[in-house]
């Protein structure tokens, strides 16, 4: 019973501990879901559209981050990525063929507001791709669920105001999501204000890993997330006052979460430590907009460690009554972000050391080594982790009604089988958790599997890829190919749910025969590329140099007459 102890949250160590046999291992539901379920898949914006400078688009922290030696995989950048911007239209192609309900895309702030500040200067053109892209999904039946915050704030505002660490943004944040409502709001119903808070805070404010790649420990992300959750509450009620009763769409939030299972369910001191470990992960967020202030817990071990280390005032900041109760309320709907789970033991981190968001947790992560691990060294596949967070999600916070906003899993880039029957596991038995969480109780109204394409991965590039389709980024076009669990995905669909067990053993089988010519088409890709340089390089300049000779030529021949 080898268990790993992860000491950060990409490095994993080898430990020896053990853990009494649990009861993960159950058995599989057959079933469908509600009538009206829906069923999507998901994208943002810096990560598919590329068209980084174009057509009047403003600088994101990303594109300024991403030009930075060293900080990205192979110091890739989302400069051109999947060229979204230009393939929309085949892009919904592909989610019209998979029958989808729903798709999740969000809008890059600095393509429609350049400098980030809605009273200096709007960018028709970038309003008018998302018009665009709106407007097509609709004609096809595909509902949009806009996310207005996928981590790419214009750069400008970063270099002004420090962005997230500073108050100012609340009230720019809010002018932008407002310019959203007005132009889109009539055809937009779902908006998630936020994606993923606790990763802008933590990676791009603690362990300076993402944009904008700072370093604050043990207070930068506890104030960005202070401000993402004002800013969340204002353009909620901004929302509420202003738009509601004309487009009667719903506010929500995307958090994302990992499951913690206690290393030793009859340990009173691991069972205390997991729920730490939620509290610091998603209550940290949830329980704000939820039940109107941070959780206890955190209240608790921020203020005693900042106490410890001779502060003054808690590290966390504050948030004052008026605050609290109008934060408290906030959501129509939680998004929920889910990838992987861990097992947490208590580990006491003694003051001194360094204050930091992980430490100020006292605790210590661990992965099982028996659970799969494809793709991103982060993600392991633990199915029933899903089914136990998304209770968890019912219990804390009065059974809201839930989006699935993200869920998927990865490969490494090198890898170009596209029959990738662990994807197709993955989705089973994650999807199947969530309908064991719907049986339940839990309020699940819809499923966004991560991501239609394969995208730029943020600090790891384009090395991980998490698509239904794979990318080849290597052509200039950016070709899209369907990998297996693009056909066993749209079995679900279209049975909404797993009808039985012959027919569900039926479609990983159908979909690896499918496959295979997928593959061909691929491996013929460099052939393609090959023609494509021969077409847009080769060609033109052999047809310049030609031109340029016959007029040298006829220079001399009109000399010679002369
Ligand atoms: C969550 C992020 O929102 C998304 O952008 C990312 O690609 C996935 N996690 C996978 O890491």
């Amino acid at each position: 019973c080898d268990v790993f102890w992860i000491i950060d949250v990409k490095s994993v160590i080898k430990l020896g501990v053990c853990r009494p046999p649990g009861n993960e291992k159950s058995s599989f539901y057959y079933g469908t879901f509600p009538t009206g379920f829906s069923w999507g898949a998901g994208s943002s914006a810096y990560q598919t559209e590329g068209a980084w400078n174009i057509d009047g688009k403003g600088m994101s922290i990303w594109d300024a981050f991403a030009r930075k030696k060293g900080k990205i995989f192979s110091n890739d950048t989302g400069d051109s990525s999947c060229e979204g911007y230009y393939k929309y239209k085949d892009d919904i192609s592909l989610m019209k063929d998979m029958k989808l309900n729903h798709y999740r895309f969000s809008i890059s702030w600095p393509r429609i507001l350049p400098s980030g500040l809605k009273n200096e200067h709007i960018n028709e053109k970038g309003i008018k791709y998302y018009d665009d892209l709106i407007n097509m999904l609709l004609e096809n039946k595909i509902t949009p669920i806009v996310t207005l915050y996928h981590w790419d704030l214009p750069q400008l505002l970063q270099e002004k105001y420090g962005g997230w660490q500073n108050g100012s943004m609340v009230n720019h944040f809010n002018d932008f999501a407002n310019l959203c409502f007005e132009r889109f709001g009539n055809r937009v119903k779902y908006w998630i204000t936020f994606n993923n808070p606790w990763s802008i805070a933590v990676e791009g404010y603690e362990t300076g890993e993402h944009a904008p790649g700072l370093k604050l420990k043990g207070t930068g992300a506890y104030k960005a997330a202070h401000h993402i959750i004002k800013a969340h509450a204002k353009v909620w009620h901004t929302y509420d006052m202003q738009w509601r009763s004309k487009q009667k769409g719903l506010v929500g939030i995307s958090l994302t979460a990992d499951w913690g299972e206690p290393v030793d369910i009859t340990n009173q001191r691991d069972i205390e430590a997991a729920e730490r470990y939620i509290q610091f992960y998603m209550g940290w967020f949830a329980t704000p907009i939820f039940n109107g202030d941070y959780p206890q817990v955190m209240k608790d071990y921020v203020g005693t460690k900042s106490g410890q280390q001779g502060l003054g005032a808690s590290r966390l900041p504050v948030f004052s009554p008026q605050e609290k109760s109008y934060i408290k309320g906030t959501c129509d709907f939680l998004g929920l972000g889910h990838f992987t789970t861990r097992y947490v033991t208590m580990k006491n981190y003694p003051s001194g050391l360094g204050d930091s968001y992980f430490s100020d947790r006292d605790l210590a992560e661990l992965v099982d080594p028996q659970w799969p691990d494809p793709g991103s060294e982060w993600l392991y596949s633990v199915p029933w982790g899903f089914r136990r967070l998304l209770n968890f999600v019912k219990t804390q916070y009065g059974n809201p009604m839930i989006y699935v906003t993200e869920n998927g899993v990865s490969e490494k880039m090198q890898c170009t089988d596209l029959c990738d029957d662990w994807r197709m596991k993955y989705f089973k038995d994650y999807i199947n958790e969530m309908l064991k969480a719907l049986k339940d109780g839990v309020n699940v109204k819809g499923y966004t599997a991560w991501s239609l394409l394969d995208n730029f991965e943020w600090d790891e590039g384009f090395s991980e890829r998490f698509g239904l389709y794979y990318v080849d980024f290597r052509s200039k076009n950016k070709p899209r190919y369907p990998k297996a669990s693009v056909q066993f995905y749209k079995r679900i669909i279209s049975s909404n749910g797993f009808p039985n067990q012959r027919e569900v053993e039926s479609w990983k089988r159908k979909a690896v025969e499918t496959c295979s010519s997928s593959n061909q088409l691929l491996a013929a890709d460099p052939l393609i590329g090959h023609m494509e340089m021969v077409t847009e390089i080769v060609v033109p300049t052999v047809c310049t140099l030609c031109i340029l000779l016959s007029a040298v030529f006829l220079m001399f021949l009109l000399r010679g007459r002369l």
